[in-house]
C-alpha cells in the first residue's frame, strides 16, 4: 500500500534528486565480475547496487525437482542485511520470495529451456543496496549473467518501472517515490521479440495513467536494452583483446 502523498516534484517540474519525470537515473553495467560463477554481472542504478550470479546448465538436485522436457531455472532475489537504512533480517522474508518468483518468470520465456531438458540453472541476485526498482535491475542485470553463462536465449530481458507521484507520470522511481507516491508499475521487456513478461502495479492508476506509465516504462526499458548491449560487447571486445596480446 502507498502512503500519503506529499511534494515530491519542485516547481520547476523536476524531481528530488533534479530529474526530470520521465529521465532514468544513472546505469552502470558490468558482466563477468564473479570468476567463480557461470555468468555473472553488476548493475548501479541510482543507488541501487546489485550483483547476479548464474550457475549452471546443470544436474538438478534435489531430483524430483527435475523436469523431462526443460531446464528449470531456480532464482533467489535477496536483499544484504546492510542494504537498507533499517537492518533487515537475512531471512527470506514474504516480499523476497515473492521477487524471486516474478524474476524467474520474467526471465523463463527468453530462454531456451527446452533445450536443456533435466538439468537446472541457480540465479542469484544480491542486493547490496538498494534504493527502489530493485526487482527491475535485477532482471536486467541477471539477463546479461545468463547471456554471459552461454546459455541459450530468444532476446534479452530488460525491465524498467514508471509510476506517478504528485499527480505526474514518472519513470525510474527512487526509494521515496516509491513509497510516498501514489502507483509504482514495473515492466520486463524482451526487446526484440517485443513481448512483456513482467507487469505489475502497486498503488491506483487510472486507464490513461496506466497507458502513459507503460509507455513510459517501455522506453525507459529500450534506452537501458542499448547498455545491456555495449556491456556485453564491453566483455567481448575485452576478452578478443586480452587474447591478442
Ligand atoms: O525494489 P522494488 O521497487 O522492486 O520492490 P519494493 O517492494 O517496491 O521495494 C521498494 C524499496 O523499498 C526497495 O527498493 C528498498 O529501497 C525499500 N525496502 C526497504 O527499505 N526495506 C525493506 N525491507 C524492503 C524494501
Amino acid at each position: 500500500m502507498k502512503k500519503k502523498n506529499k511534494k515530491l516534484i519542485d516547481k520547476k517540474g523536476l524531481r528530488m534528486d533534479g530529474r526530470k519525470p520521465d529521465e532514468l537515473r544513472s546505469v552502470k553495467l558490468e558482466v563477468g565480475i564473479l570468476p567463480n560463477a557461470d555468468g555473472s554481472a553488476y548493475i548501479e542504478m541510482g543507488k541501487n547496487k546489485i550483483l547476479a550470479a548464474v550457475y549452471g546448465p546443470k544436474e538438478m538436485h534435489p531430483k524430483h525437482l527435475a523436469r523431462s522436457d526443460r531446464m528449470v531455472l531456480r532464482c533467489r532475489y535477496h536483499m544484504a542485511p546492510f542494504s537498507v537504512q533499517e537492518r533487515k533480517s537475512p531471512a527470506p522474508s514474504r516480499r523476497e520470495v515473492e521477487i524471486s518468483k516474478v524474476i524467474r518468470d520474467s526471465l523463463v520465456p527468453a530462454i531456451f529451456v527446452e533445450n536443456y531438458p533435466r538439468t537446472g540453472i541457480d540465479l542469484f541476485i544480491e542486493v547490496l543496496q538498494a534504493d527502489g526498482g530493485t526487482r527491475c535491475a535485477g532482471i536486467t542485470a541477471a539477463a546479461l549473467a545468463i547471456a554471459e553463462a552461454g546459455i541459450p536465449m530468444r532476446d534479452l530481458v530488460v525491465a524498467c518501472a514508471a509510476g506517478k507521484v504528485d499527480e505526474t507520470i514518472v519513470l525510474d522511481l527512487m526509494d521515496t517515490e516509491d513509497k510516498v507516491g501514489s502507483a509504482d508499475v514495473p515492466v520486463a521487456l524482451m526487446p526484440n521479440l517485443n513481448a512483456i513478461t513482467l507487469l505489475q502495479m502497486d498503488g491506483i492508476l487510472n486507464p490513461d495513467e496506466f497507458e502513459e506509465a507503460l509507455n513510459l516504462a517501455l522506453k525507459g526499458c529500450k534506452k537501458i536494452y542499448e547498455m545491456q548491449r555495449e556491456a556485453l560487447k564491453t566483455k567481448y571486445v575485452n576478452l578478443k583483446e586480452v587474447e591478442e596480446q
